[in-house]
């Protein structure tokens, strides 16, 4: 069974596609043991709450320096002791300890077709307005491991979905969430849980 602790920082649409991906089966050998959010007012928490999953809120607001809540947030990962760690919407920095201990073993999902507009600065609503601004005729979303860069790990599910004439970034955005997140993500975990994602020289291969 694979353990999973999903982060969070806001409505948790992307939680709710693997809490219904583990209710629904398409999401096999797997449990979430915890949800952590950085935002105690985040929606996603009370997603958790309504799934009976375990949650609680670590914010760098709570503490005097970025050290102590580094400390706090690896403590409350390690509490749940996970087999992964997913990323659903986190819009915190991941402290560097935790990247090295978890290394291939936590995820992102990212709402473009990396390397296209990613790394600093491109998350949430800003990607989608980056795309529609250089007019790409083609969106979508990306699972990928996560390393010391801003989406630069190895890359394990990517789905595109189409740009229509007259997107605004806002509905943009719902269609990569429909049509490639919601999918994507419950897929990675459910490979990642039977044992068919390997990393080797920094990409992964995903056996059949
Ligand atoms: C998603 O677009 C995700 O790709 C991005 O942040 C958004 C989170 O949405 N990193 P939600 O909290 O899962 O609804």
């Amino acid at each position: 069974m694979l353990k999973i602790v999903v982060l969070v920082s806001g409505g948790g649409t992307n939680l709710q596609a693997v809490i219904d991906g583990v209710k629904n089966r398409t999401i096999t050998n797997t449990e979430i043991a915890g949800v952590i959010s950085n935002n105690k007012n985040a929606y996603a928490l009370e997603r958790a709450a309504k799934n009976q999953i375990p949650c609680c809120c670590v914010s760098p607001r709570d503490f005097s320096s970025r050290e102590a809540f580094n400390d706090r947030l690896l403590k409350a990962v390690d509490m749940y002791t996970p087999d992964l760690i997913v990323l659903a919407g986190f819009l915190v920095v991941i402290p560097p300890v935790m990247i090295e201990k978890y290394r291939n073993r936590m995820i992102n999902i990212h709402p473009s077709l990396i390397p296209s507009f990613c790394g600093k600065g491109y998350y949430g609503l800003k990607v989608h307005e980056a795309a529609l601004a250089r007019g790409v005729r083609v969106a979508g979303a990306t699972v990928h491991f996560v390393d010391e860069g801003t989406d630069t790990g190895p890359i394990i599910l990517q789905k595109a979905v189409d740009v229509e004439q007259g997107d605004t970034p806002e509905c943009l955005q719902r269609r990569v969430m429909e049509q490639a997140e919601w999918k994507i993500l419950p897929q990675a975990i459910d490979l990642i849980a039977n044992g068919k994602v390997t990393v080797t020289d920094g990409k992964t291969v995903i056996a059949k």
